[in-house]
């Protein structure tokens, strides 16, 4: 297979700058994108044996995003990367480390990271997925944390970034209904001065392995004929005992890493908790003792994006100014595995440089492929009318400058 040269390849790599050893590491940059289409209750009615009602009572979905044909999880996560590192102020090349963390990566190799780290334009950075599933980016920014804190990178990219429409079994009314695509991110920069309070737990329960998983596909049960014709390539899960997991896990980590900060919970002023379904995030709620107005929610919009999760709620709650220089915040992710993480930390950075992230045209952003191959065509049969019609868009978050007047709604042409 002949694969062309990246449009961009230096002569001569760019020498990586020395990093001096730091101990202090923040949030310097946040970004996020979002893919168009919107796939509502009642699409999904004319697909399974569900309604609106039964949806939105169970688990707070209205509705979810679904990336286009052209659209990849590596081209949402460098979107939503290009999109952080412009809010931090940096060239892409200052970038040390990508980490990008995915259940749903373009291909089983290389790295998403790897086509991320080409398609930003970055030509000095190491690169790789973490896979923790949906408590993925809290896991790859422990990851970022300790390379910046040990004076291994002075900038790291993290980025969760899914496409998880591809993965579902449009018959299992109990999945399909869940899930939607997204990509958040932030950079995490060395800093000579404390960055305040900072905590982090970190937890893994085999015994919950098979409770949500996708079978065929890997080592154990390669993909065949066989695998197909038994549906093994989706996503699988045991939505109760994952029910139970999550609100049991979500309170105690999220505790765990505000008292490894040195805080006491009345002083967190909000939580950004994986969105997957309302009422788990009210039960947090009501284990840390919050009214939900110190809670973030997006789930309605976007229902459960995985690791893309957090870090899209994240943005947006910088964004529409639901988070202040010096507040104290805790984000917390459950997932498969099953995986749990919490951070908890004083945000440091100006919300307003946020609005740089409008320099960046996600129409400019490719992922390159290799010549001689192209993909199959990569949309489920029954996702195919929404995509040839995307439908009435609330608040486009692609499209949201911060401190722009918020749009009721916008129509979006077919
Ligand atoms: N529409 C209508 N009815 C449905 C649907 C649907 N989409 N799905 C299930 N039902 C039916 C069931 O068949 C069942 O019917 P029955 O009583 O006649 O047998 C009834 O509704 C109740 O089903 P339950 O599974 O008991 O519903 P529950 O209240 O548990 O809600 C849900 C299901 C929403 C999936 C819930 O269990 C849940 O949110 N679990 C956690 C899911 C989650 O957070 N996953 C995160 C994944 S993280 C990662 O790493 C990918």
């Amino acid at each position: 297979m002949t694969v062309p040269p990246p449009a961009s390849a230096p002569a001569t790599p760019a020498r990586p700058s020395p990093v001096p050893a730091a101990r202090f590491a923040r949030i310097s940059g946040w970004g996020s994108y979002a893919p168009r289409a919107v796939l509502t209750n009642a699409d999904l009615e004319r697909m399974v044996d569900t309604n609106d009602d039964w949806i939105v009572t169970r688990t707070g979905i209205r509705e979810r995003r679904v990336a286009a044909a052209h659209e990849t999880t590596a081209s949402m996560a460098a979107v939503a990367g290009a999109r952080a590192i412009a809010v931090a102020g940096l060239e892409p090349d200052e970038i040390d480390l990508i980490l990008v963390a995915t259940l749903t990566p373009d291909y089983w190799m290389p790295s998403t990271a790897a086509l991320v780290k080409e398609a930003i334009g970055n030509r000095r950075a190491a690169a790789m997925d973490v896979a923790a599933a949906c408590s993925g980016f809290v896991y790859a920014y422990a990851t970022a944390h300790a390379y910046v804190t040990s004076g291994m990178a002075r900038h790291v990219l993290v980025v969760g970034a899914e496409l998880l429409t591809r993965f579902l079994d449009y018959t299992d009314r109990s999945t399909c209904i869940l899930f939607g695509d997204g990509a958040g991110a932030v950079v995490v920069s060395a800093s000579d001065e404390p960055t305040g309070p900072h905590g982090i737990e970190l937890t893994t329960e085999p015994q919950g392995a098979y409770m949500i998983w996708l079978p065929a596909g890997g080592s154990k049960s390669p993909s065949s004929a066989e695998t197909v014709a038994r549906g093994e390539h989706f996503i699988r899960m045991e939505g109760k005992e994952t029910y139970r997991f999550a609100t049991r896990t979500l309170a105690s980590s999220a505790l765990a890493a505000i008292e490894r900060a040195g805080l006491h919970p009345d002083e967190i002023d909000l939580v950004i908790p994986h969105q997957a379904n309302v009422r788990i995030i009210e039960a947090v709620a009501k284990g840390l003792g919050f009214p939900m107005d110190r809670i973030f929610v997006n789930v309605d919009r976007f229902g459960n994006t995985s690791a893309a999760s957090v870090p899209l709620a994240l943005a947006e709650a910088v964004d529409t100014g639901r988070i202040k220089l010096g507040d104290r915040i805790v984000f917390v992710a459950f997932g498969a595995g099953f995986t749990s993480g919490a951070v908890a930390m004083e945000w440091s950075a100006d919300p307003a440089s946020g609005a740089r992230a409008a320099a960046i045209d996600p129409d400019a952003i490719r992922v390159r492929l290799p010549v001689d191959w192209d993909s199959v065509d990569p949309i489920p049969a029954q996702l195919a009318d929404v995509l040839a019609s995307p439908g009435p868009v609330d608040v486009p978050l692609d499209d949201v400058v911060p401190g722009e007047p918020a749009r009721s709604h916008k129509e979006v042409p077919a």
